[in-house]
């Protein structure tokens, strides 16, 4: 899993975990997820009511009766990648013709009947508000018919299932506190294939989050597309619902999560600069165990195109957020995403998003070519007329002024100890463990004896751009010295 702890990668591939007890039908699912967490968080809801009609989740593609693939529709290259996939199984069928494959998420939603009916590459198209209806899909599937569920809703928070957590490195978690997006940014086709904004019931959240506390978790990320707009208990007009109720927001719900433990770090992806608030800003600020570090996507440094783009937010507003962050948590890390040749981008409006990184300093960036997304506001509105060759060419530049960026974070981090959660062996070498500080950077240090979900003190020694390098110092030393928690 990326260390970013953030929306999209199509890279990703999925995880699925060995088998679960109280498999009564002996059947086994392979579930394989693409893009962002959010897809990952559902995936462990869909292991879930998939487990309870009978099939244990397996990491061995081999030996599955049933593969699903839940899937991410935000950029063309991840739905060509994911229907590459789709072809190879349909190949992979004519040895194994019991072997049945469905898609779930957001390219079910988008591409429904021509999945299932045209280019017949699945017996299954299931989207992300309908996964309640799993288990009768797969016995339809079962008995040789082909089934589809792409209805969306304006309630589904799947609040009360208990997903079943497949990292099984135990450590840090999700949790999805609510679904959809009412933001409708021009390029973005997340409202189309998930639906409208709705938040989950805090109470469910809070449970959860002791609940994995208790499993051994040290680390829960909140999860949803616009984390600021999270309400409960008050209706879109700002009204109350129920008056012998507390109205919950997202500094409240922050609130309540941190006080789960101290001890279990909480994280959130992703704010949105229209409606990040000082208050949520004030409640990081007071608690050591909400991290510092904010997510929050710029898309482009120019008023102009932030208007094409319907972000709702200029570059002077979204300067004003930056600097509260900086006032209020003047450590704060801050990454950002980063689109680059929008319709109409004009040479100086790309340099002026330039000239934004080069006056925020992210310390970590995604970056991305636009590409254009069928019925989105931009694909009806606006002509895609940037080359993709100019795309390519202004990416790049972006790419390297965020790698300076990067790279001097790294080397302002080192030097310095820091309390790191350890999440389990390095990557790269095993004899190591790898972890984050409160700025989301990976540290890597030899191993001592802290175990996966313990906390260590490390002294940063070495960096490269992405990464710190350090080793382990006791307690008594960090304290003596001062760490960073
Ligand atoms: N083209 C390129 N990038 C996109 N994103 C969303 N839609 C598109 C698109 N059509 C990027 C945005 C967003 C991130 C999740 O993906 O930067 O913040
Ligand atoms: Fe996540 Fe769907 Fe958006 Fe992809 S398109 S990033 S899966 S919400």
């Amino acid at each position: 899993m990326r260390p970013g702890n953030h929306t999209i990668d199509e890279e990703r591939q999925g995880e699925a975990v060995g088998p679960r007890s109280g498999n009564k039908g002996g059947r086994k699912l392979y579930l394989e997820s693409y893009g962002c967490q959010m897809n990952f968080s559902d995936s462990e809801i869909v292991a879930s009511i998939l487990a309870d009609a009978g099939y244990a989740t397996t990491k061995e593609e081999g030996e599955a009766d049933l593969i699903l693939l839940n899937t991410c529709s935000i950029r063309d290259n991840a739905e060509q990648r994911i229907r590459h996939r789709l072809q190879h199984l349909k190949r992979g069928k004519r040895n194994n013709p019991k072997l049945k494959v469905g898609i779930l998420g957001c390219m079910a939603e988008r591409l429904r009947d021509q999945l299932l009916e045209e280019e017949k590459l699945v017996d299954l198209v299931v989207g992300p508000d309908a996964y309640r209806d799993l288990p009768r899909l797969v016995d339809e599937v079962e008995g040789g018919q082909k089934a589809v569920n792409t209805l969306l809703s304006r309630e589904e928070t799947y609040a009360e299932i208990q997903p079943v957590r497949l990292d099984d490195k135990g450590v840090t978690g999700f949790i999805s506190i609510m679904r959809g997006c009412d933001n409708m940014c021009s390029f973005c086709v997340v409202p189309f294939t998930r639906g409208r904004e709705r938040s989950r019931d805090p109470q469910s959240i809070v449970s959860e989050a002791h609940d994995l506390f208790a499993k051994g978790y040290r680390e829960v990320t909140l999860l949803g597309q616009n984390v600021d707009s999270y309400k409960w208990n008050v209706d879109v007009k700002g009204q109350v619902k129920d008056p012998e109720q507390p109205i919950v927001r997202f500094a409240q719900l922050m609130d309540l999560v941190s006080d789960v433990n101290p001890d279990l770090r909480v994280r959130f992806s992703t704010s949105h600069p229209k409606d990040m608030t000082d208050e949520v800003l004030e409640v990081m600020a007071r608690k050591d165990n909400l991290c510092k570090y904010i997510h929050l996507p710029v898309q482009s440094g120019h008023s102009d195109v932030l208007k094409r783009m319907n972000r709702g937010y200029t570059r002077e507003w979204y300067k004003n957020r930056i600097a509260a962050i900086r006032r209020i948590m003047p450590d704060c890390a801050i990454s950002t995403d980063v689109i680059a040749g929008f319709c109409g981008e004009t040479l100086e409006e790309h340099e002026a998003t330039l000239s934004l990184m080069n006056e925020v300093r992210y310390e970590m960036a995604y970056m991305f070519k636009y590409s254009e997304r069928p019925r989105t506001l931009a694909e009806r509105k606006f002509e895609d007329d940037v080359p993709e060759e100019e795309k390519g060419r202004r990416l790049s530049e972006i790419i390297s002024v965020q790698k300076g960026h990067s790279m001097e974070r790294t080397a302002a981090q080192c030097g310095k100890i820091y309390r790191i959660l350890v999440e389990g062996p390095s990557k790269k070498n095993k004899e190591e463990y790898q972890g984050r500080n409160t700025y989301n950077t990976v540290v890597v240090f030899s191993r001592t004896d802290e175990q996966p979900g313990q906390y260590a003190y490390v002294r940063t020694t070495d960096h490269t751009a992405a990464t710190l390098r350090g080793e382990s110092v006791e307690e008594a030393v960090a304290v003596k010295e001062g760490f960073v928690a």
